[in-house]
């Protein structure tokens, strides 16, 4: 800073004898032609000066708490991974926006374990600043909400730093992925479940056929009916795995054809129609004139419908009525997506036992049911709500349930309308 300055006050002395000459110049006190010549003179010696010495460019103030030596903490933030970068003494030197949130470390140079105290975490830091290239372990924190992280822990050398080698923490969220393989374990086992039980039903009558009642034709033809109805079972089964994992495969493609919900309801409604009016069940339906065509798929919606007004009719209580209402929804309602698309919202209401708010949350899982053995008496597999929960969320739609003890149920969706064709002009 003393150089500019010292600059500025020489040109400010060669301005004041620039006067000074000018002024007796003036005066006649001095011949003018000299004059003018030094006045020139000291002012192209000014301006030389002036350029050589103007003020360097302001240089970009530093980053603040970046740490010496280490890399940007913007570069840090741009990795989603929580990173925690410390020195031999457990000391933290830098941390990212992810690890601040995840790990609550927002102090730096201060001690990790204030912040993360995890046995395997210090162990695997212990192992590093004794010499350790890298560790890696699978841990669990209980908070703020319940996470499962790899961490990768490695030590990167920091020639001629006082403070020893860097250990750099990154931690890698493996929650969802544990989510989905403990669901994944979780169904493959009530799946053999589900089988399990009608096979070996199959299997002890058959040994029973050919041992003890080979010659008892009553009991052959008791025994041959169960194993219809168990093999039956196994059908029903098998099909609506099949038709849940077609469902998961395409979810995430939304369907194009524009459907037209009243006609998909009347078919449903009367492919059940025997079955209700043997419990003396009736159906009716109620569609809003004003009901725009809904955007989805004819075969997954006939499912869906078909799923719920089955429910209705199991579960229903004999010689009541099922309603179905279809009404059209008004652009970015809550249960559309917000995209300014219309909607419509079908509601299939029964006069059943109604399903107590406890298993609500519950009830579209796979193979979840209120009543097991009720269920599995009607011939249930469990598959059907979760059928219609992945049908549902396919056509970025919703469902919602609404139930009362000892009254009722009503399972609504809702599902955004086809939108409409613009009309193809006439030629005059
Ligand atoms: N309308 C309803 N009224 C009362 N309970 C219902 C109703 N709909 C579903 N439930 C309960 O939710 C459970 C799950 O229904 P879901 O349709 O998935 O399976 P399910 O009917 O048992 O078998 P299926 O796979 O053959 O449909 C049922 O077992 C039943 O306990
Ligand atoms: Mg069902």
């Amino acid at each position: 800073m003393a150089k500019p300055k010292l600059a500025r006050d020489i040109v400010g002395g060669l301005v004041a004898v620039i006067v000074v000459i000018v002024l007796l110049g003036i005066a006649g006190a001095i011949d003018v032609v000299p004059a003018g010549l030094l006045v020139a003179l000291l002012m192209a010696g000014g301006a030389w000066l002036l350029r050589r010495n103007r003020d360097p460019a302001p240089r970009a103030p530093e980053v603040e708490r970046e740490p010496p030596n280490l890399v940007s903490q913007a570069f840090l933030d741009a990795i989603p991974d929580p990173v925690v970068v410390l020195n031999d003494a457990r000391e933290v030197l830098a941390v990212n926006a992810p690890a601040r949130e995840a790990l609550g470390v927002h102090q730096l140079g201060g001690d990790l374990a204030m912040s993360v105290r995890h046995p395997k975490v210090l162990a695997a830091v212990e192992a590093l600043a004794s010499g350790a290239a890298s560790v890696s372990e699978q841990i669990s924190l209980p908070v703020p909400i319940a996470r499962t992280y790899t961490f990768h822990a490695a030590r990167a050398p920091h020639g001629g730093d006082p403070r020893g080698a860097r250990i750099v923490l990154v931690l890698h969220d493996e929650t969802r992925a544990r989510r989905a393989e403990q669901t994944q374990a979780d169904f493959v086992a009530n799946a053999s479940h589900e089988l399990r039980s009608p096979l070996s039903a199959l299997i002890g009558l058959i040994e029973t056929l050919r041992g003890p009642a080979v010659d008892d034709a009553a009991a052959r033809e008791r025994f041959l009916s169960i194993m219809h109805t168990e093999a039956l079972r196994m059908t029903r089964l098998v099909d609506d795995l099949m038709s849940l994992s077609r469902v998961e495969i395409n979810e995430h493609v939304p369907p194009r054809e524009a459907v037209d919900i009243e006609e998909v309801l009347a078919g449903v409604a009367t492919a059940l129609s025997v079955r209700a009016a043997g419990k003396s069940m009736t159906i009716g339906i109620a569609c809003s004139p004003a009901l725009p065509k809904a955007r989805g798929d004819t075969d997954q919606l006939t499912q869906v419908f078909h799923n719920l007004l089955d429910n209705a009719v199991k579960y229903g209580k004999p010689g009541t009525g099922i309603e179905v209402t279809a009404l059209p929804v008004a652009p970015n309602a809550a249960a559309l997506p917000a995209n300014g698309v219309a909607g419509i919202a079908v509601s299939v209401r029964d006069h059943g036992d109604g399903i107590a708010p406890v298993h609500l949350p519950r009830l579209t899982e796979r193979f979840y049911r209120v009543d097991a053995g009720r269920s599995r008496r009607m011939g249930g597999t469990g598959l059907g709500l979760a059928i219609v929960k992945h049908i549902v969320n396919r056509h970025r739609g919703r469902l919602a349930v609404d139930s009362t003890k000892g009254e009722g149920s009503t399972f609504t969706v809702f599902l955004p309308a086809a939108r409409e064709e613009p009309r193809a002009k006439v030629e005059a």
